[in-house]
């Protein structure tokens, strides 16, 4: 097998490494001129250490780059000898050099579990991208589904395929987006995770390759390093534009994993909404190299700008059925504690998960499929939605005029949709933050959690979960947080502890 598992091409380096200009590494340099060999090899530990270029990804030849770059061979193999003795990059004769991470950087190794809900009084968690129940919609729903429980009540209450009534609705759904989708296309989970944790067990077993963005959902990588699948990360595209296709074209050609999970619909972490021309580009590379495109819509509901047109879901590109499969969701829309999510698929691949059911969480809860069905089939879910979007507007608002106001030194792009801002920290270590706000009453998680392999050190992600004064106050103890990080107060980053969703 290749040490390897993506592939940098010498343009894409050059570019890479060009816009970086101007951007302060995550430890910053001495300011002092340093020699061309010595910028090239900051530079590229810094892409590295931001995941913009994934770790195990092969670097090309050093006569490449160094015509692409229009420098000396000998400036390149320097580069290549410094970033060999950090521990950045490791070479075999006959396999070329590929990216690699020091031993002792802090690698993402556990999930992330909601805090209980008795902490909110002394922390202001800013872990859980989950909103408040839209009152009185979820009420109501459950009023709805206790009067339509008694026919149920008469049977043995196992339905691994989902309740009939509820797949209807969910098919009915996609038809109203304009892909057409039939009950048959339609099994109910439990939550999306439930969705994805079934799919990975049918199709991404041990040692196979998943592609993911890069970062992606922290707890989705778990459970798919849990599963024993190969991840292979994609460095998204900066700010909120969705992906990099070049990068993703040349993933799926090099090393053409047997699925890739993506998140096309404001993006967690980042928030990236990804373009029509984009979906139809990455179907279209996906097919031709055989890989099964899982597209998780949990966030596809939250957009929060009535400017910004949504594109058509992913699956819409895919007129045959048979390359994607998509994850859905009421976590987002309506609430987690539901825990109702759902598989869009072609009929034989639903029946297939189905029947693997049996030996795994045999069914979803059927009050809760109920109340969902409710809503579906009222006015519920639009109006429910809309609480959820007005909230979720305000709250980003907040958080961003009190980032703005605290931490002026912190990047972000401002997301047009979902629940997530993912935060560029000023240089500090996102781990330290996170450490040090522990211990100030906030809680966030930091960005190597959404990486691969202990990427993007300097990020956290922050919730639209927040609002008024205690928006403030979170930032205003991130800030202190990060003070006492620049400041060199706080003991070295350990491995991160257990944080939210
Ligand atoms: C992209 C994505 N997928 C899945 C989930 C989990 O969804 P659920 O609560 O439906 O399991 C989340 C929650 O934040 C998410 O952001």
């Amino acid at each position: 097998m290749s040490p390897w598992t993506s592939s940098v091409g010498a343009p894409q380096l050059a570019r890479l490494l060009g816009s970086q200009h101007g951007r302060d590494a995550v430890t910053p340099l001495t300011g002092r001129r340093s020699p061309a060999y010595r910028s090239l090899a900051d530079g590229i530990r810094l892409l590295v250490l931001e995941g913009r270029v994934p770790v195990a990804a092969r670097l090309p030849a050093e006569r490449e780059l160094a015509t692409a770059l229009s420098v000396s061979r000998t400036t390149v193999a320097a580069a290549y000898e410094a970033l060999r003795g950090e521990g950045f990059l490791e070479s075999r004769r006959g396999a070329g050099s590929w990216t690699a991470m020091p031993a002792g950087n802090p690698l993402p190794t556990r999930a992330l579990e909601p805090l209980p809900p008795e902490a909110a009084g002394s922390v202001i968690d800013l872990g859980c991208a989950a909103m408040t129940a839209p009152e009185p919609w979820l009420t109501r729903s459950f009023q709805g589904a206790l009067e339509e429980l008694p026919p149920y009540a008469h049977t043995h209450g196992d339905y691994p395929a989902g309740l009939p009534a509820l797949r209807r609705a969910v098919a009915d759904r996609y038809t109203a987006r304009g892909v057409p989708t039939m009950p048959e296309q339609i099994m109910i989970t439990t939550g999306a995770m439930g969705a994805v944790a079934a799919i990975c067990r049918q199709m991404a077993g041990r040692g196979e390759r998943v592609a993911v963005d890069s970062p992606s959902y922290a707890n989705v990588l778990q459970l798919m390093r849990e599963a024993g699948a190969r991840l292979v990360p994609v460095a998204m595209a900066g700010g909120i534009g969705g992906w990099d296709l070049p990068a993703w074209r040349q993933v799926l050609r090099d090393a053409a994993p047997r699925m890739a999970y993506v998140i096309a619909d404001f993006h967690n972490p980042t928030g990236a909404l990804a373009s029509e021309e984009q979906r139809r580009e990455l179907v279209e590379a996906a097919r031709a190299a055989g890989t099964l495109l899982v597209a998780d819509e949990t966030m596809s509901e939250l957009l929060l700008d009535p400017e910004v047109e949504l594109p058509r879901p992913l699956c819409a590109f895919d007129p045959a059925g048979s390359s994607i499969i998509t994850v859905g969701s009421a976590s987002k829309s309506i609430w987690a504690g539901l825990r109702i999510g759902w598989v869009r698929a072609a009929p034989d691949v639903i029946r297939s998960l189905v029947a693997a059911r049996a030996y795994a969480d045999l069914g979803t809860p059927v009050l809760e499929q109920l109340a969902v069905a409710w809503l579906m089939g009222s006015e519920g879910w639009d109006s429910a939605i809309a609480i959820r979007r007005a909230e979720a507007r305000e709250s980003r608002d907040a958080v961003v005029g009190a980032l703005r106001r605290h931490l002026p030194d912190w990047e972000f792009a401002v997301p047009h949709g979902g629940l997530t801002l993912w935060a560029r920290t000023g240089g500090l270590s996102g781990s330290r933050i996170a450490e040090a706000g522990e211990r100030l009453g906030v809680r966030v998680p930091s960005g190597p959690r959404f990486g691969v392999d202990g990427a993007f050190e300097g990020y956290v992600r922050l919730p639209f979960t927040v609002r008024g004064p205690v928006a403030e106050e979170a930032a205003t103890r991130l800030a202190e947080a990060a003070r006492l990080v620049a400041s060199g107060a706080t003991a070295a980053a350990e491995v991160p502890r257990t944080y939210v969703a």
